[in-house]
């Protein structure tokens, strides 16, 4: 049986991940390839712990340093009992933001330069990396417009839009610097126009 294929989403709040990783699932299931459809932070049992405690609103005062550890002890859970597993098994993973959001949020919003979360990627997960990335993007205000109607803000959602500018901007410089990895989709399309886009980059991952 062949490797399943690692697909991550990607993009500030309100881009549209939600919608997207249910059609998605929508289009693995109708042509019957098995998938896990996952979440970071989460996933599991001490992910999902974790990421209580990282996006909580009045959890204040955790450091750079705590956030960007508490994520990849997220990640190496994640890896370990569940996204590893299931790509030996042939299954393909669909996972709701990756390591690429944290060189977006902890790099390019809160400042912790590249060269540092590269040392706990290449360390958490060896060799692993995405073999497609969908990178929703949206300008900010619209993106946090949208989000805001949905629920109260998290720890992230209450930061200013300066932060998410940063975040934008990061996600879009590693897009440029991986074209064919990181595929970046107009978030403020309509949902038929975004659902075209998603098709036919999949077909060229479908066997
Ligand atoms: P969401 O998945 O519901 O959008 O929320 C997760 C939040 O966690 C989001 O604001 C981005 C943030 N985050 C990081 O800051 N670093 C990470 O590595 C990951 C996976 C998420």
């Amino acid at each position: 049986m062949s490797a399943g294929r690692f697909i991550t989403l990607e993009g500030i709040e309100g881009a549209g991940k939600s919608t997207s990783l249910e059609f998605i699932q929508r289009q693995l299931r109708s042509v019957g390839i098995p998938h896990l459809v996952t979440r970071e932070p989460g996933g599991t049992d001490l992910g999902e712990a974790l990421r209580e405690i990282l996006l909580h609103r009045n959890r204040t005062g955790i450091c750079v340093d705590s956030e960007l550890l508490l994520m990849f002890a997220a990640r190496a859970q994640h890896l370990d009992e569940r996204i590893r597993p299931a790509l030996e098994d042939g299954s393909w993973v669909v996972c709701d933001r990756f390591t690429d959001a944290t060189y977006a949020y902890q790099g390019g919003g809160r400042g912790v330069p590249d060269e540092r979360i590269r040392i706990l990627e290449n360390w958490v997960q060896g060799e692993l990396r995405p073999d497609l990335t969908l990178l929703f993007d949206i300008p900010v205000d619209q993106g946090l417009a949208r989000a805001g109607k949905r629920s109260a803000p998290d720890r992230f959602e209450r930061e200013q839009q300066e932060f998410f500018e940063r975040v934008r901007r990061h996600y879009l410089a590693a897009a440029a610097c991986e074209p064919s990895r990181i595929r970046v989709i107009d978030g403020a399309l309509t949902p038929d126009q975004v659902q075209d886009r998603i098709r036919v980059i999949l077909q060229e991952f479908l066997p």
